[in-house]
């Protein structure tokens, strides 16, 4: 086949008869996001490459390594969103919405690109579900987010998941906890990977979430973060814990999280379906209170998380918990000649008014030919007009379940079809 007819790698169409797993769980989302206070967001899939080095860091594996970045006709340096953190702050910040001193509760859904070796759970484009809290700073926000990613999976069913937190601590805690780290590793550096050696004086605390054999080893006893948080954040994370509990949402208190972002500050998280294997988180998210300040706004907390819909929908798969679409009755009107297809498509129209899913033949085919189709369609009724209908201005409804055929004048057909199911 040619290339050009074949999806990029990593990439991958959504076809009809896959979609209905998507609505379902978008509207899921949309149900719960509004129950939740939270309004939808929906910013550009590109920004100006410089918000992304500024509000993701460079020394992280999406920016060093992970951008679709290229120069526009205009000279200008473009990425494809790697996630929409900093693209919603860059939008808080260009409209103002600080300005109200309100929280902004707000919620997207869309793809993001991000250049990594493709594998089951794992693509170039993805689709996430995400939200940002912005303007508040109390630990009952953390609670609140955290709650509304755990009910939305408890809502669609999904079992054995496993919720990991941590706090990573704040910029006066972070920066001692940072060096010790630095110290107990570079004791062992030589059993380190390369990418780890790399980040040992850049990023320590990302060895600890690499998952080579070999680091795994190395960070064997290494200091904890919750063992250096100074009071404040020790107390921020208490709080978080306790509303936690309050709301009955079982957590491991995990201290390997860091997560691959440099926004983040204190609460770290991530929900987990371990069948998924090497890509088994399905959520991630923290509290980011330095990044609004970071690319150029008012000091202002932010906190939210995102799901990886693809994910989510592979672990919805697994447990079989995406229902079939709702059958709704349809009807498919089988014509002969042109003055049939002018009745056939006005009581198409009658039936499409009162919410029927009808369908008539686009392609003139035979009687025979269009009795197959309504088979195919799985349809409940036909409505068929032929010569002898014509004459007597009535149709042949036809009831496909128990074969029973009835002549309806043309004008009733509709409240025939539409009566009979309230039947
Ligand atoms: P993240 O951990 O990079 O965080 O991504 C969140 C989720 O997106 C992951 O847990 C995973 O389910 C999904 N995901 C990431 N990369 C891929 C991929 N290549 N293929 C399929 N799914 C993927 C963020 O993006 C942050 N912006 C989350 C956040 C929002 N933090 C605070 N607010």
């Amino acid at each position: 086949m040619l290339r050009i007819l074949q999806a990029l790698r990593g990439t991958q169409d959504i076809l009809p008869d896959n979609i209905y797993k998507w609505n379902h769980v978008e509207s899921v989302i949309k149900e719960l996001c509004a129950l939740y206070g939270y309004s939808e967001i929906r910013t550009p899939m590109f920004e100006d490459t410089k918000l992304f080095l500024r509000g993701i860091g460079d020394t992280t594996d999406v920016v060093a390594k992970e951008m679709y970045t290229f120069e526009d006709r205009g000279g200008r340096s473009i990425t494809l969103r790697p996630e929409n953190t900093a693209a919603v702050v860059r939008s808080y910040l260009e409209h103002k919405l600080y300005g109200d001193q309100q929280v902004h509760k707000l919620f997207y859904i869309g793809s993001m690109f991000r250049y990594d070796r493709p594998q089951a759970g794992r693509y170039r484009e993805f689709h996430q579900f995400g939200v940002e809290v912005l303007g508040a700073s109390s630990p009952a926000a953390d609670a609140e987010v955290i709650n509304l990613a755990y009910t939305l999976f408890k809502t669609l069913g999904l079992k054995e998941l496993e919720l990991h937190i941590n706090s990573i601590g704040d910029y006066k805690c972070r920066p001692i906890y940072r060096q010790k780290l630095i110290e107990f590793f570079e004791e062992k550096e030589d059993q380190l990977c390369d990418d780890c050696q790399a980040r040992l004086h850049k990023n320590p605390l990302r060895i600890l979430d690499c998952k080579e054999d070999s680091c795994r080893r190395a960070s064997a006893g290494a200091p904890k973060i919750t063992d250096y948080l100074c009071d404040e954040c020790e107390k921020k994370f208490e709080a978080v814990k306790r509303y936690l509990a309050a709301l009955e949402i079982p957590y491991l208190v995990d201290s390997r999280l860091v997560r691959g972002l440099d926004y983040y500050t204190n609460t770290a998280f991530e929900i987990q379906y371990p069948p998924l294997g090497a890509q088994s988180a399905i959520c991630g998210g923290g509290r980011y209170d330095g990044l609004v300040e970071d690319v150029g706004g008012p000091s202002t907390p932010g906190i939210g998380f995102a799901v990886g819909l693809e994910r989510l929908l592979l672990a919805l798969e697994m447990q079989k918990l995406i229902p079939e679409p709702a059958n709704r009755k349809k009807v498919y009107i089988v014509t002969l000649g042109e003055d049939a297809v002018v009745e056939g498509i006005k009581i198409q129209q009658h039936l499409r008014d009162k919410g029927v899913i009808a369908e008539i033949d686009l392609q003139d085919r035979s009687i025979k030919g269009q009795m197959k189709q309504a088979g195919k369609n799985n349809a409940e009724y036909t409505v068929i007009i032929g010569a002898n209908e014509m004459e007597k201005k009535e149709a042949a409804v036809k009831n496909m379940e128990n074969g029973k055929q009835q002549d309806i004048p043309f004008l009733k057909v509709s409240d025939f079809i539409t009566g009979s199911s309230r039947q």
